[in-house]
């Protein structure tokens, strides 16, 4: 398989866990190269369903390597939890996982700002998944993190922490919010180093070692392209590029090796927290939300839904430089009569063929739709793409012509074997 890089299309969590399992099958190295764990990216496998949110999907693939670089941001002590609930259900997780030495670390100040902030902000707050990604990320560029290097020299550690916590329990009180016990995350930070302790290396080496080798390698994109901190619909996004290129310096692996970038997204749209939503349809939402579909992974909010938005996928594709399509939950739209796809947006009188950079003018946007028969069957057997009703074909290859990619994968369920290859 060649070097991969898979990314979220639209809003994130539009099934990029299902599809990397799925693609981990002929490849040798799954890396997460960003973000942190607000990720939940969901596996389904014989009715066994499991959830990562900092460890690669490829886990789950016996004598597959996973990495998590150095553009990661890592909670200690919920990696620690991932990993032993992963152990408690049989998967290894030992020589298979390495954790770079230069990833940044998040510690608990940094949640507590992450939900001070969040509360302080009001009506006008982001919709974070409150777990200190923002926060951790401002250190990073603030030059005062600490970083997963700093987990394996103990007294190295004690000081720096020592030294943060003083610091971020200052900046606490004088926002009236309560103070961290620095004993006690000192104490659960140093136990989490000695369980991580043994998977920390400079995997930049062994990526690259692995290359010389002819290993291929797959990036597991997290979060999703109008998340990203330079190209999403700011300031409603999260901390990280969560476009293509992060993966290249999220990783340590330059561009000229990289030969394919996949786009992931939905048949539909969905959101999870605030911000612009262009397609949004509160009778869609209702309707999956009835079905118990599109409720988020990692803090369980009931995610907003809407339309297929052909403007800002086709803005993804040129962003990412996606060659190839992953079209996932087809089977979400069995039953809908009429479906509407956006193929441009209005603002202020005119028609826009691109999404404005502009939250706030985004938000004025109107969709204008175009509208295809649904197919009122269930796709969830189909095993080829010739299985799907002609109705569900001419859908999906719609969302291809609009967007300007080819169609590669087309998903009907959640499990691994309800995955079409084209
Ligand atoms: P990720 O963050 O991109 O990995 O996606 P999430 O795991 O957060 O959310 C995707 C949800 O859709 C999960 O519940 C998946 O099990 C589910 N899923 C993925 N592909 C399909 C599909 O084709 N059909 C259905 N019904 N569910 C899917
Ligand atoms: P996966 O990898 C969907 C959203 C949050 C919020 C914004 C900022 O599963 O697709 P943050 O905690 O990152 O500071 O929150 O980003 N968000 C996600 N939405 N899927 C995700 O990850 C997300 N990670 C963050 O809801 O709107
Ligand atoms: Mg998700």
């Amino acid at each position: 398989m060649p070097n991969s890089i898979l990314v979220g299309a639209q809003w994130g969590d539009e099934g990029k866990g299902k599809i990397i399992d799925f693609l981990t099958d002929e490849a040798d190295i799954v890396v997460r190269s960003q973000g942190g764990n607000n990720a939940g990216h969901t596996i389904v496998i014989g009715g066994e369903k499991y959830v990562l949110h900092l460890i690669p999907s490829g886990i789950l693939r016996k004598s597959k390597t996973c990495v998590i670089g150095n553009g990661v941001v890592l909670d200690p002590v919920a990696l620690v939890g991932e990993i032993e609930g992963l152990r408690k259900r049989g998967v290894k997780v030992e020589k298979n996982l390495l954790i770079s030495d230069t990833a940044h670390l998040v510690l608990p100040y940094h949640q507590a700002l992450d939900g001070l902030r969040e509360n302080q902000k009001g009506t006008k707050k982001i919709g974070t998944t409150k777990r200190g990604i923002g926060p951790a990320y401002a250190d990073k560029a603030s030059r005062t993190g600490l970083r997963t290097g700093d987990l394996l020299l103990p007294d190295v550690l004690k000081q720096k922490l020592s030294q943060r916590l003083k610091e971020n329990n200052a900046l606490l009180k004088s926002l009236d919010a309560p103070v961290l016990n620095a004993k006690k995350v000192i104490t659960d930070t140093l136990a989490a180093a000695e369980v991580l302790r043994p998977f920390i290396t400079n995997t930049v080496v062994f990526l690259h070692q692995a290359l010389e080798k002819k290993a291929s390698i797959l990036f597991e994109g997290a979060q999703g392209t109008f998340l990203d901190i330079d190209h999403g619909t700011y300031p409603y996004v999260t901390s990280s590029n969560t476009t293509s290129g992060g993966a290249c310096t999220g990783s340590g692996v330059p561009p000229h090796r990289i030969d394919k970038v996949i786009g992931v997204l939905k048949a539909y749209t969905t959101r999870v927290g605030e911000g612009p939503f262009t397609t949004e349809d509160d009778a869609l939402s209702d309707r999956f939300h009835a079905m118990g579909r599109e409720f988020g992974a990692t803090t369980g909010r009931a995610r907003r839904c809407g339309w297929f938005d052909a403007v800002s996928t086709r803005y993804s594709v040129i962003l990412n430089g996606i060659d190839e399509l992953a079209i996932t939950n087809l089977d979400g739209l069995d039953g809908v009569e009429s479906i509407k796809l956006c193929v441009a947006y209005r603002l202020d009188g005119k028609v826009r063929d691109f999404p404005p950079t502009d939250s706030d003018q985004l938000a004025r946007c109107q969709p204008i739709y175009t509208e295809m028969p649904g197919w009122m069957v269930s796709t969830e057997k189909a095993k080829k793409f010739a299985d799907l009703p002609p109705k569900a074909r001419a859908y999906v290859k719609k969302i291809a012509e609009l967007t300007g990619a080819k169609l590669s994968i087309v998903s009907i369920g959640p499990a691994r074997a309800q995955t079409i290859r084209l």
